[in-house]
């Protein structure tokens, strides 16, 4: 399973590019604001510092506004994948901008069906949002294990992001339903190298080795 960064925060970006684990990041609106900066100056930086897959998400409601604002987008960089909220006119305009060979990520997914129409649509990723369903009283991963099965069934190549992700037990309940991609924010991802006995078994090992006669 990939696993992406949900920020656009470019510290985070480039510490956590440096422990070997980001196949790449998601950005949206909240995201970029809490960052202070313009966003066309954050995409270029981002988009260069990343090795992978960057998401930038349109604005627009209507299909032909979101067409010229993926273009855009897409025009910042090679990596850039275009991130769609999922509404008829948000489809109308995946389906064009897959038949252009622009990559785009549906995102603010809630159900099956809505999962299974924007792979319809050539959608290359999709993106529900377990967290967010958990919160409401849903059980977020069981959508998960839902898309999995109707994108095995007909052989969509979609590639299911999860996303909204709370804590790391969300990433391997992700990993356990066959997600293709998982995203998360920065101090969940660095949860993903700990546990408390890993801790316990190194302080150990440093005890007993001050215990080794010196040569
Ligand atoms: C994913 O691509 C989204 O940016 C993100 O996970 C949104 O979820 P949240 O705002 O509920 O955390």
């Amino acid at each position: 399973m990939k696993l992406f960064l949900d920020t656009a925060d470019i510290d985070q970006i480039r510490e956590a590019l440096s422990w070997g684990i980001v196949d790449g990041v998601t950005t949206n609106p909240t995201h970029v604001s809490k960052t202070g900066r313009p966003a066309r100056e954050l995409y270029e930086e981002i988009c260069r510092t990343v090795p992978g897959p960057v998401s930038l998400e349109t604005l627009s409601l209507d299909a032909d506004e979101i067409v010229a604002e993926a273009r855009q987008l897409a025009a910042i960089a090679d990596n850039v994948v275009v991130k769609v909220p999922i509404m008829r006119e948000g489809l109308k305009a995946v389906k064009r901008l897959s038949a252009e060979g622009i990559k785009t990520n549906v995102t603010v997914t809630f159900s099956p069906l809505q999962a299974l129409v924007a792979a319809k649509c050539g959608a290359t990723y999709i993106s529900p949002f377990v967290g967010r369903l958990d919160a409401v009283g849903h059980i977020g991963m069981d959508l998960i294990r839902q898309i999995r099965t109707i994108y095995d069934n007909y052989g969509f190549e979609t590639e299911i992001l999860v996303a909204a992700i709370r804590h790391p037990l969300h990433v391997l309940e992700a990993a356990l339903a066959g997600a293709d991609v998982s995203t998360m924010f920065f101090d969940v991802m660095k949860q993903l190298f700990d546990h408390p006995l890993t801790d316990r078994g190194i302080e150990m090992f440093l005890e007993d080795w001050k215990k080794v006669p010196k040569e």
